[in-house]
């Protein structure tokens, strides 16, 4: 460890000497603090406090001093620049500790270096793109479920989908037979983090019935994890971690070589909530803006049926329109609306002081939607990541320039966090939304029922409702056997 105590020279993210400058504090009750606007519409308290009071401003929960961080230089300070002077932090951990343990996502320090060493290789390229036909293979069984002139609702099918799909690649399709207890312990998770619910802000360890349930349905869940990885460890794992098939292999791996072995159950569970909830929301909102946007629609279904046959992971390079359409949706309907550090210094952010210890509270939600990045911000509109070519032809690509700044900042759009502790399954996720997407567009189209989506805050940004979509045969498919036309490659 250097010297804490002298700034060194130019730098100007620790606070000078005597900088007492407090970000805004927006008001609030006396001991609920903000609690109240929290819990009746958390992601607008979000976006309105910055957009009223700027990049980083106070709001209080229960006593507790919390930044919301919604300046993007802030942001990249927080999570690249200076990450080392900000953790997870006490908050998360009290949240999500009895879920997550200490695996991966809660981690700090060298536990987490270790652990995040040892678990990269599952999100290879080559790792992922072998998990494609799966992604592929259960979307086709997704739309052979649907019928033709039916309404189904996105957010049930969607959830349906990312289970299969991770169960299958990631944790080996053994956990599929314990479907019923996940999806207890999903459920019992929304509620117990439902922010409608101001007790949803209180800690775990208080007996209300939300809190003994939650408690009673993880316990059932991480005992099942813990059979489904004894019963794997027995029956031998891969002499080597990178040579695994799928994550929960080279855990087991890791875990004989004398790594992350304490924490194997725990990162199984980490990698069944962070990887299932989070696609579905993704593959929901993704589904339901195009079914609202048809003509971007139909864009998607001309370049995915030029394909011939399904995409794979090679042909989503070739596919600038449909990955268009999911990063338009990830922005608009980031399915990780917020989430929290702490510096471990006082630190300067956005010219204010912040004490070490506060919770800080990085929302890619209000960042997403505010207007100083975003044209028409509360607007889907995926042509804003398409460029036109000299020839005529379409590229992806973002440089566009922002409304007021001349140029966007980098961390105007993060869905999937930033630095060295961005979304480990980042690649694995963008490959199944749009593998996930490319397939059911050539089979279908697809035309809202739900007039207007409305979001709310739990652990995710879930929809407060079904989200039905109106489901029409592609011509082609309904004439056609339940595999349909040939691949003409
Ligand atoms: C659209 C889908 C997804 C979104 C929007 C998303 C978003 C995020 C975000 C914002 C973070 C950073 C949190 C922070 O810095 O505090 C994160 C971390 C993480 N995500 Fe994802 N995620 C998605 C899919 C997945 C998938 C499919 C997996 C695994 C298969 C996964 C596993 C993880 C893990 C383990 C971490 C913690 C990484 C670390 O701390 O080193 N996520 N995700």
């Amino acid at each position: 460890m250097g010297d804490t105590t002298r700034p060194p020279e130019g730098d100007t993210t620790r606070p000078p000497e005597g900088d007492t400058t407090r970000p805004p504090d927006p008001g609030g009750l006396p001991v609920l603090g903000n609690v109240h606007e929290l819990a009746s519409d958390a992601l607008g308290f979000y976006e309105r406090r910055s957009a009223e009071h700027g990049g980083v401003v106070r709001y209080d929960v229960f006593g507790t001093e919390s930044y919301l961080v919604t300046d993007p230089e802030a942001i990249g300070q927080i999570l690249v620049a200076d990450h080392d002077r900000f953790v997870k932090g006490e908050m998360p951990r009290e949240q999500l500790g009895g879920l997550l343990g200490d695996g991966l996502f809660l981690a700090e320090g060298e536990a987490w270096r270790e652990q995040r060493t040892a678990i990269r290789s599952a999100f290879f390229r080559e790792r992922v793109a072998a998990h494609g036909d799966a992604m592929v293979e259960r979307a086709r069984e997704t739309a052979a479920s649907w019928e033709d002139g039916g309404v189904v609702d996105l957010h049930a099918a969607a959830t349906e989908y990312a289970f299969a799909v991770l169960a299958e690649s990631l944790l080996g399709s053994d956990i599929e037979r314990e479907r019923e207890t996940v999806r207890a312990a999903a459920e019992a998770i929304t509620d117990r983090f439902d922010m409608r619910r101001p007790t949803s802000f209180l800690p775990e360890w208080l007996p209300t019935p939300t809190n003994r349930r939650y408690r009673r349905r993880l316990d059932a869940l991480r005992e099942t994890i813990r059979d489904l990885v004894a019963e794997r460890r027995a029956a031998g794992p891969p002499a080597d971690p990178g040579a695994a098939d799928d994550l929960l292999g080279t855990l087991v791996a890791a875990a004989e070589l004398g790594a992350l072995d304490d924490e194997l159950v725990d990162n199984a569970v980490t990698f069944l909530f962070a990887g299932h909830e989070t696609s579905a929301l993704g593959l929901t909102y993704a589904l339901y803006c195009l079914a609202d946007a048809p003509e971007f629609q139909a864009r998607v279904h001309a370049e995915v049926a030029s394909l011939g046959a399904d995409p794979t992971p090679a042909d989503l390079r070739e596919c600038p329109t449909l990955t268009a359409a999911v990063d338009e949706a990830l922005r608009l309907y980031p399915p990780v609306h917020s989430f929290f550090r702490e510096p471990t210094e006082p630190v300067s952010l956005g010219g204010y002081r912040v004490p070490a210890g506060v919770v800080l509270t990085l929302s890619p939600w209000a960042v997403h939607r505010d207007g100083r990045w975003w044209d028409d911000p509360e607007t889907y509109r995926p042509e804003r990541w398409l460029r036109e070519t000299e020839d005529g032809g379409v590229v992806h690509g973002d440089d566009r320039p922002g409304p007021a700044t001349g140029e966007r900042p980098e961390h105007a759009y993060f869905p999937f966090g930033g630095g060295p502790r961005h979304c480990v399954g980042m690649r694995f996720a963008r490959q199944e939304l749009r593998l996930a997407i490319g397939t059911l567009l050539r089979r279908v189209r697809l035309e809202p029922v739900t007039a207007e989506l409305s979001v709310q805050a739990s652990a995710n940004a879930r929809p407060d409702g079904p989200v039905r979509v109106r489901v029409h045969a592609r011509d082609e498919w309904s004439s056609c056997d339940p595999d349909g036309p040939s691949d003409t490659r």
